[in-house]
């Protein structure tokens, strides 16, 4: 059995017994500059949305490597903290906490395997990051006390009948914190203008819309496909004093 490792990281053989394997994901020069990381996750071969690098991780996770000194803890507010909705393997929140930022990895509420799996990943990789079960939609108490300047989403836009769920959570966190974004990465499957009608509908913005390959690597595209976006978004202006 061998695993698609989409941005061309080598797997390693897989523990078929608990049907688990790992890939290597390389960020910086691959001649190994000084600034350059590596980050090791581990996939289950199941089937699992959360338990898979998905190719929009990895481009959410390139965009964050090289706007890294937004990650790095320079920002002026105190406890300065990235958030990672859906994260499932997690690798976008995994980097920006690799260059400094103050991470917290979230996940379905309901899928233990996959929150424990982030807390195997960031343990192999010497991680600090917390991991919380945050439902989209769903208020626990635990989502009051977040304030999230920089929250991030790969592939969460995948399934048309959570993306309410999905923003009611972002607009309800974008506006605990002034001045944040949400960064999502994802599949444009339809063509259409998707971002755009999610934008009026919720009253936010889209404050950067680029070609997720617009900015990788050759030899990271070169393992991926589709016509995959990457969007920034905050609040709209609209109705604001
Ligand atoms: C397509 S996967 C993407 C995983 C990862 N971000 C990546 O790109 O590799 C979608 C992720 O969203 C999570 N998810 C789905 N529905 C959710 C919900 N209602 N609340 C929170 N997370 C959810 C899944 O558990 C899964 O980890």
């Amino acid at each position: 059995m061998e695993v698609n490792n989409s941005d061309g990281g080598s797997p390693e053989s897989p523990a078929t017994e608990n049907m688990t394997t790992t890939s290597h994901h390389h960020f910086g020069d691959l001649n190994g500059s000084d600034d350059a990381i590596s980050i090791t996750v581990i996939e289950s071969m199941k089937e699992d949305y959360g338990l898979f690098v998905w190719p929009c991780s990895v481009i959410l996770a390139e965009y964050v490597w090289q706007h890294r000194s937004r990650f790095a803890g320079v920002s002026v507010v105190e406890h300065d903290v990235s958030l990672q909705l859906g994260a499932g393997t997690s690798l976008p929140g995994l980097v920006a906490a690799k260059v400094g930022a103050d991470v917290i990895l979230t996940d379905d509420s309901d899928r233990l395997e996959v929150l424990d799996n982030m807390r195997k990943v960031c343990e192999l990789n010497n991680i600090k990051c917390q991991v919380m079960g945050l439902t989209w939609g769903v208020w626990d108490k635990s989502i009051y006390s977040l304030r999230p300047q920089i929250i991030l989403g790969a592939d969460v836009l995948y399934d048309s009948s959570a993306f309410d769920n999905l923003f009611a959570t972002v607009k309800f966190l974008l506006e605990k914190s002034p001045g944040s974004v949400f960064i999502t990465s994802y599949h444009n499957r339809s063509g259409h203008h998707l971002i755009e009608f999610l934008m009026v509908k919720w009253g936010l913005k889209s404050v950067k819309l680029i070609d997720g390959f617009s900015f990788l690597p050759s030899w990271k595209a070169n393992g991926l496909s589709g016509n995959i976006q990457l969007v920034e978004i905050g609040l709209s202006d609209v109705g604001k004093k």
